[in-house]
């Protein structure tokens, strides 16, 4: 069976050819052969030696964390039957006791950093044809999304913030129409937009290219502004939104977001999921920024992973967004590449998502 491998002391990457095709070891396990893998920028990282880590014993790390496959084999106790397709999360619990979060199935908040993650931290990913996993970290999704549940998991970094955004704003007033800005028209601000979109936010996404551009088609496609940085400053952005109620950063870069933040409105929610790299220090108005947190009621928030219940939101919000712009989902995925090929996406970043399709 095959693998698509980093090697991170060799610095390579490699397909593994006779990787071992895992079995059932309990009756609460299922199998899934893979259908697609979505490649990011954590996977970039990983395969610039930059991030992630093989599992104990192994001099390589099988990537892929953004999947779907359909089983193949379940376990009498797992609650699934084959031809089901699943989603599987990416986190796995550490192991201390004193860890509250993972105790209670929220690895997503894991206190201690001793968490693993497939296809990322000390795991085995999905890019391979066959997985075998507990059937509790999956989730079902409808076949009518089946080309494009591989959307999922990179749906749930928004879903998560949703979930919290609800919890945080529940601490005031905050029936009205919302101004949400997206911060970047990659496929986590897409898909971010699409999030906010559907629960009626008014959306602008602000990113890099200018118009025409199939980022900007697709944000239009779901009623979105989009502006680009080339045209509008971050004030004069600002200025043409009003007064913003949410930003849901999605770019990593920490100049732009702290420039935004000086312009969100009162009571705002400011959302951080990038990731930036280690470059050196940055310049913004500190001042402006925490008088405004403090004299607006403003909250900063980052947010990684996700849980169960963003799992199942991401699948349902996917199914609505699918019903409602069919066309602008489907565009979502620019790429699909062999598994034999499955470095020339990670290599040459193009189009929005691409994926590695794997079976069919
Ligand atoms: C994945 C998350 C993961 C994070 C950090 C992201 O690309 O979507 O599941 O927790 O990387 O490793
Ligand atoms: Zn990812």
């Amino acid at each position: 069976m095959k693998a698509a491998a980093v090697y991170p002391d060799k610095k390579s990457l490699g397909v593994v050819r006779d990787f071992p095709e895992p079995e059932l070891k309990s009756p609460s396990q299922v199998k899934l052969r893979i259908l697609n893998v979505g490649v990011c920028g954590t996977d970039r990282e990983i395969a610039s030696f930059l991030y992630g880590a093989a599992p104990e014993g192994y001099e390589y790390l099988v990537i892929g964390h953004e999947s779907v496959g359909e089983i193949v084999e379940a376990g009498p106790e797992s609650g699934l039957k084959p031809g089901d397709v699943v989603i599987p999360m990416v986190r796995r619990p550490c192991t201390h006791p004193e860890c509250v979060a993972c105790r209670a199935g929220r690895s997503d908040f894991c206190y201690t950093g001793d968490y693993r993650e497939r296809g990322i931290m000390k795991m085995h990913g999905f890019m391979t044809e066959r997985i075998v996993d507990e059937a509790r970290y999956m989730n079902l999704v409808p076949p009518a999304i089946r080309d494009v549940a591989v959307l999922v998991e990179p749906l749930t970094i928004a879903e998560k913030a949703l979930i919290e955004t609800v919890k945080i704003q529940s601490r005031l007033p905050w029936e009205k129409k919302h101004k949400a800005v997206v911060l970047g028209a990659g496929p986590v601000g897409l898909l971010g937009a699409m999030a906010l979109a559907l629960r009626n936010f008014d959306v602008t996404v602000y990113s890099r290219d200018r118009e025409p551009n199939p980022s900007a088609d697709i944000t239009r496609a779901i009623g979105g502004k989009y502006i680009s940085s080339q045209d509008r400053t971050v004030e004069q952005m600002a200025s043409d939104v009003g007064s913003i109620d949410l930003v849901y950063e999605a770019t990593g870069a920490s100049q732009l977001a702290f420039d935004v933040l000086k312009y969100l409105g009162p009571n705002g929610l400011f959302i951080l999921t990038g990731v930036p790299g280690r470059h050196g220090p940055i310049q913004f108005e500190a001042d402006t920024v925490m008088r405004n947190l403090v004299l607006k009621n403003q909250c900063v928030l980052g947010t990684v992973n996700a849980g169960k219940d963003a799992f199942e939101h991401a699948v349902a919000d996917l199914s609505s967004a699918h019903s409602k712009w069919p066309i602008a989902v489907k565009s979502l995925i620019t790429g699909r590449f062999p598994l034999d090929d499955f470095a020339n996406p990670i290599h040459n970043q193009t189009g929005i998502k691409n994926v590695v399709e794997i079976a069919h």
